[in-house]
């Protein structure tokens, strides 16, 4: 079953990689989701304000505001909260509670690769559990948590639909199925040298 706490943009592993923000003024434009968090900008209250600015009107804006801002900066900063609460006339509790619901927002930038892996039954009927064991072991780390040398981020999806070829993964935006301890190690490996 899928995690209703999954907003969306990784359900069935067709994650947007880049999203065409509205800016203030009716322009709009092509914010690249972040793939790693070297490629994401510093924070910026003023580019954030306007993004926000871009959904001004939208009914249900504060997922696609969330998601923006995500796309832009890589997190949703503690210092976007009052923003968006003043925008939508919402109290700051109400959009930290949004946030944290939903496993897809980071609340701090991610590390220089995004490992996700999925969950889901079909790939836990093939042997997900044991990865995902391997995979924190392997990397120190725990789900939606960055490893010591700022290189991995670990993060669970749930179905990528890649389900004939589970257990599945996604690292940079790649997808790869069938994944063994020994294959993970073996892509690890690959993308640090
Ligand atoms: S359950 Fe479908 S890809 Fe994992």
């Amino acid at each position: 079953m899928t995690d209703p706490r999954h907003s969306g943009t990784e359900a069935g592993g067709n994650a947007p990689l880049s999203a065409s923000i509205p800016m203030a003024g009716g322009s709009s434009r092509l914010l690249d989701a972040p793939l790693a968090g070297g490629s994401s900008r510093p924070w910026d209250a003023a580019l954030a304000q306007q993004i926000i600015d871009g959904f001004a009107g939208q009914r249900g804006a504060l997922l696609p505001m969330l998601h923006a801002l995500q796309g832009c900066f890589g997190c949703i900063d503690d210092a976007a909260l009052p923003l968006l609460a003043r925008s939508l006339n919402l109290s700051r509790a109400d959009v930290h509670g949004v946030v944290t619901f939903y496993h897809d927002f980071r609340r701090s930038r991610p590390g220089r690769h995004i490992l996700k892996v999925c969950r889901a039954e079909a790939c836990q009927a093939m042997g997900a559990d044991a990865l995902i064991a391997h995979i924190k072991d392997h990397l120190s780390v725990d789900f939606h948590e960055t490893t010591a040398d700022g290189a991995f981020s670990l993060e669970a999806v749930y179905c990528l639909g890649n389900c004939a070829l589970s257990p599945a993964l996604i690292l940079d935006e790649k997808l790869v199925g069938r994944v063994t301890p020994a294959r993970f190690d073996a892509l690890v490996a690959g993308v640090r040298s």
